[in-house]
Parts: structure tokens; C-alpha cells; sequence
């Protein structure tokens, strides 16, 4: 199995580091071939994704990413900055479907920004759309109106075969899990979220085992503090998805925990962990790689079809953490590195 390794910008390559040493532990024979993505690739190449690095993602079994984006390349025009990469892997190879689980660790609900006894439920799987929305609608961009103001405009868009193809992924989630799926939208507002509604309603037809509800997302981002517990699987789009997850990591403890896959049709991802290239904390060996190992260990759940190592570095996540191992996130002083050599420990 060959392993396409983008460690992108920031504390991307520090984490996706551990990543690998943990994946190379385990023995099984991966390959790993590394190409430069992001602010890095657009410094080397003069593109944030390379005809190269996409060639490679193409070729690999599944794709370890880090995290792009750099200061310095925020002026750059738009199609030359760094999260280009990411949105273009994601576009180019029909990453769709994005599962972004939050999960309590008992030993972390002090960690948490909720109360301990609030913090202690979370289990839950938000499925994100991850190629469409207001992301990638067209027309966008900026002009000038008649009244001579700059102007923005960006357009929210679905058709209702994207949405149909993630409400099967969210309820094909849940009937792995508890088997209540919440679909969130704005629809209430917004004619792109009331689309979504129907056809996640007509789609709810082919699983009758599932129990679907429907939430407004400004009410879903407060019971998402409120009572995290009471949410299963999350299905919504690609906006609201990226907002809510973040939220969802500071409930169980720190944005350095939540791991992600990126999958297409066949089963083929793109695994990275679902914060950034963090350019605050960058180069300091501060950051905590632990949603990177835990991307790895989905990895090999979802496109390795090795469950049993997916668990085996699980656990080993879960040792770390259950024996006081703690990056600054999480209160501790531990660098990435010696995170990195405990888990290995425990695997
Ligand atoms: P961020 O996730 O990079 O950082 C937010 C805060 O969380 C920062 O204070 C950071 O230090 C902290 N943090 C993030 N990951 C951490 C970790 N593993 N350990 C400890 N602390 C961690 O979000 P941001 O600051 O809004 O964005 C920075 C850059 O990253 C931007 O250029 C943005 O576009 C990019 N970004 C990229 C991705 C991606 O590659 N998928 C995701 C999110 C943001
Ligand atoms: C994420 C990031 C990306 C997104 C950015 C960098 C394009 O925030 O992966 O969560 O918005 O999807
Ligand atoms: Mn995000």
C-alpha cells in the first residue's frame, strides 16, 4: 500500500512526523512517498498543489495530509494561497464525504470548556459535504455596485444529487452507530438548506432503522455546548460543517484531538487532522499530533481495511492520555515529539 504523505505548512509537518512514525511501528509495510503541498509547495514550485502532488495523490492508496496555510501567502491571489491545496485534493479526487468523530476521553472531561459531568457524554460523528456549498459556488468574487462600493459574493449552492449522496453517507453512519442521525440546516432561511431538507426527508425513506431529526444550525451550535450527548451522527453541509467541528473539539478537550477522513465514492481518503497549520505555535514543537495519529488510525479503518491497527493505535491514544501525557493544549508540557515517543510506548 503506498501512502501519499502532504505535510503542508506550519506545525503540518510536525504532527504528520509523529503520524508516521507510529504508522511505521506497526509493522505492516507501507510505503510512504512525501511531496510539498500548500505555502511550502507555492515557495518551491510556485503552486500550492503541484501537478506533482496531485499526481501522487492520485496514485496512493490514501493520502495523509497535515494542515496548509501561511501568513505570508494571505495577500497572494486567491488560486495561489495555500488552502487552494486542500480545497483542489478535496474537488479533484471526489473527497465528498467528510466523518469527523468527537469522542470524550475520561481523562480529558477537565480539559473540556463544558463541565465535566457535560463533557463525559460526548460521542457523536459529524458527516460534513466537503465538495460543494458556498465553498464552491459560482458566480463569486468582488466588484464594484453602481453606487461605487466594493462588493463580496460568494453563492450557496446544492442540487439534490450531492445532497442525497451525503444523506446516504450520514445514514449509513448511523446504522453503524446508534441509529439517530440529526441533519442540520438553515432552512428556516436559506433556500439551499430548505433543498437540503427535502431530500434528506426523501432519502430517510431507504432507512427506516434510522431515526432522523432535523435541527436550524445557530440552535445546534448551542445544544452542541448544552448537551453534547445528545447528538449521534450530524449530517450538513460543507459550511456549517467546518464551523461545528471546531466547536466540537473544545468540548472534549482541545482542536489537537479531532481526527478527520475525507473519502470518495470507493472508499479512497485523505486523512489530516481537522485543525490548521497553526502559525502561532508553529516550529516550537508544541503542537499536539494526536489528531494526526488518530487521522492515521482511520486511515487504516477506512481505506486500509485494517481495523484491528486502528484500534491498536486508538488504545495507545487512550494510554497516553489516561497516563498524564500532555501537550500544552491540554495543560501539559510535553513537546510533539515526546507525545509522539509515549504512544509509541503504549502501542
Ligand atoms: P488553526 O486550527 O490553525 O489554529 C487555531 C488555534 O488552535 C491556534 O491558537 C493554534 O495554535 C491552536 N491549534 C491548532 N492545532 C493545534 C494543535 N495540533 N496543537 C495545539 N494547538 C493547536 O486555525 P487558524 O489559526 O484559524 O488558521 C491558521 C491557518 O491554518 C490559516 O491559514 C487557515 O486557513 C489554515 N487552516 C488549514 C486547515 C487545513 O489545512 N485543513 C484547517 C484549518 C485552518
Ligand atoms: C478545514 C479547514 C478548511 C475548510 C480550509 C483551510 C479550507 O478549515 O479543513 O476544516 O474550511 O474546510
Ligand atoms: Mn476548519
Amino acid at each position: 500500500m503506498l501512502i501519499a504523505v502532504l505535510p503542508g505548512d506550519g506545525i503540518g509537518p510536525e504532527v504528520v512526523a509523529e503520524a508516521v512514525r507510529v504508522l511505521e511501528a506497526l509493522g505492516l509495510g507501507l510505503r510512504f512517498e512525501e511531496a510539498p503541498v500548500g505555502g511550502a509547495a507555492y515557495k518551491t514550485k510556485g503552486h500550492p498543489l503541484p501537478p506533482e502532488t496531485l499526481a501522487l495523490a492520485r496514485r496512493a492508496d490514501a493520502i495523509l495530509f497535515g494542515a496548509v496555510g501561511d501568513p505570508d501567502c494571505d495577500a497572494l491571489e486567491r488560486s495561489l494561497r495555500p488552502e487552494q491545496a486542500i480545497l483542489g485534493l478535496r474537488k479533484e479526487l471526489g473527497l465528498f464525504a467528510n466523518l469527523r468523530p468527537a469522542k470524550a476521553f475520561a481523562e480529558l472531561v477537565d480539559e473540556s470548556a463544558l463541565k465535566p459531568e457535560i463533557a463525559r457524554s460526548i460521542d457523536l460523528m459529524i458527516v460534513r459535504e466537503l465538495t460543494g456549498d458556498v465553498y464552491f459556488g459560482t458566480p463569486r468574487g468582488r466588484r464594484t455596485t453602481d453606487a461605487g462600493l466594493r462588493e463580496g459574493y460568494d453563492t450557496m449552492r446544492y442540487d439534490e444529487g450531492e445532497v442525497a449522496r451525503i444523506a446516504r453517507t450520514g445514514f449509513e453512519t448511523a446504522q453503524r452507530r446508534r441509529k439517530r442521525l440529526c441533519s442540520i440546516d438553515k432552512m428556516n432561511v436559506l433556500e439551499t438548506s430548505q433543498l437540503w431538507r427535502d431530500v434528506v426527508i426523501e432519502v430517510s425513506a431507504d432507512y427506516p432503522d434510522v431515526e432522523l431529526t432535523h435541527m436550524l444550525v445557530d440552535n445546534a451550535a448551542m445544544q452542541l455546548v448544552r448537551n453534547p450527548g445528545a447528538f449521534d451522527t450530524i449530517v450538513t453541509g460543507n459550511l456549517f460543517g467546518d464551523i461545528l467541528s471546531d466547536q466540537a473539539s473544545m468540548c472534549v478537550g482541545s482542536i489537537g484531538l479531532l481526527p478527520s477522513a475525507a473519502l470518495d465514492a470507493n472508499g479512497k481518503g485523505l486523512y489530516e487532522p481537522i485543525h490548521g497549520s497553526a502559525p502561532d505555535i508553529a516550529g516550537q514543537g508544541k503542537a499536539n499530533p494526536l489528531a494526526t495519529i488518530l487521522s492515521a488510525a482511520m486511515m487504516l479503518r477506512y481505506s486500509l481495511g485494517n481495523a484491528e491497527a486502528a484500534d491498536r493505535i486508538e488504545a495507545a491514544v487512550a494510554r497516553t492520555l489516561a497516563e498524564g501525557a500532555r501537550t500544552a493544549d491540554l495543560g501539559g508540557s510535553l513537546s510533539t515529539r515526546e507525545i509522539g515517543d509515549r504512544v509509541l510506548a503504549c502501542l
